[in-house]
């Protein structure tokens, strides 16, 4: 085969949509993950030694350690997601790999999920849920004080993190009747903050102090691992809820799991944990907690977009352009 119609080999770590993967084998050497079983470290060093473009997902740690390992023909990391927190940036830079990720396909999806969570957790919907299913339990039928749970319409929704996701849940809570408050690295412009009717706090500190629901919409990045430290999540009410969508890293579990307990916060909706697949026990058992297994932007539309924006970067990169979702260490 001459030289020129030799395809690229493409990683790819886990299993995708069929129809992206169909594509991938189409355009690249596409070497698929049929299995869907998680790499071990040795398998992602071996994966960094054949590869030309690696796609990892949010399970795929690529440390300074497995980077440093990586061989000369390795190009480019087209992470399939949107977190680039799976990699170290700085490690990546330094070894002349680009890295890309799949911003704004899951932006609707995630905020919907995020929304829901609100919803759910001070109306207790998964509590009445699980009762009806549980064959220990009998129904006598509705009383007027049972399985009461706490109104959403008219209380403070406070956002840390108002980037694109942030600003989707902002748009949905309104229509709810909430009202928008916001933390973030910078204030949003004008424009955003009027249609929002969104109050931007300083201070994260003031604002946790203040709010009846909290919703964690920031990159997981050095600068925000355990944003809510120990010391923050004891600034909020005893009826304040916390709803994390983003990444477990930002809130610290353990602490937070101990408050849950101690009843110095109501409840909480979490999507995401600080050390994925364990969660803390604590955590499952209450019945303040609605857990869910990092599904905010399970849906197969956004699976198929996110493969193509994959597809799309590769492409870029391979014909000789900038790819679209190029992250820069900057950014995060
Ligand atoms: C993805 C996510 O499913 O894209 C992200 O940042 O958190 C998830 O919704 C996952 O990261 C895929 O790698």
């Amino acid at each position: 085969m001459p030289n020129s119609a030799r395809k690229p080999i493409v990683i790819v770590t886990r299993r995708l949509p069929d129809v992206i993967e169909t594509r991938m084998r189409e355009l690249f050497d596409a070497r698929l993950n049929v299995d869907d079983k998680q790499l071990s470290r040795s398998d992602l060093v071996a994966a960094m030694k054949t590869a030309e473009v690696l796609v990892p997902t949010v399970t795929d740690r690529l440390d300074a350690g497995v980077i440093a390992e990586a061989g000369p023909q390795l190009r480019l990391l087209a992470n399939f997601g949107n977190g680039v927190d799976n990699i170290d940036l700085d490690a990546a830079r330094g070894k002349g790999l680009i890295v890309t990720n799949t911003p704004g396909v899951l932006t609707e999806d995630t905020a919907d999920f995020t929304m829901s969570l609100i919803l759910a957790v001070p109306r207790r919907l998964s509590e009445g849920a699980q009762f009806l299913r549980d064959p220990r339990n009998h129904w006598p039928g509705w009383s007027p004080t049972w399985m009461l749970g706490h109104r959403i319409w008219g209380k403070r929704l406070g956002i840390i993190g108002m980037g694109r996701i942030g600003q989707a849940v902002a748009r949905r809570a309104r229509a709810f009747g909430l009202q928008i408050h916001y933390h973030n690295r910078r204030r949003v412009a004008e424009a955003i903050e009027q249609e929002l009717e969104a109050t931007y706090w300083d201070s994260l500190d003031q604002m946790l102090a203040r709010m009846d629901i909290i919703s964690v919409n920031c990159p997981h990045t050095p600068a925000t691992f355990h944003l809510l430290s120990a010391r923050r999540l004891k600034l909020l009410k005893p009826t304040a809820y916390v709803v994390n969508t983003a990444r477990g890293e930002v809130i610290d579990e353990n602490e937070l799991a101990r408050l849950l307990e101690a009843g110095a916060i109501a409840g909480a909706g979490l999507d995401v944990f600080e050390n994925e697949p364990a969660i803390n026990p604590k955590l499952l058992a209450s019945p303040r907690v609605v857990v869910t297994p990092h599904m905010g932007s399970a849906t197969l539309e956004g699976r198929h977009d996110m493969g193509d924006k994959v597809i799309i970067n590769i492409k870029t990169f391979l014909d000789g352009h900038t790819p679209p979702d190029r992250v820069h260490p900057a950014m995060f």
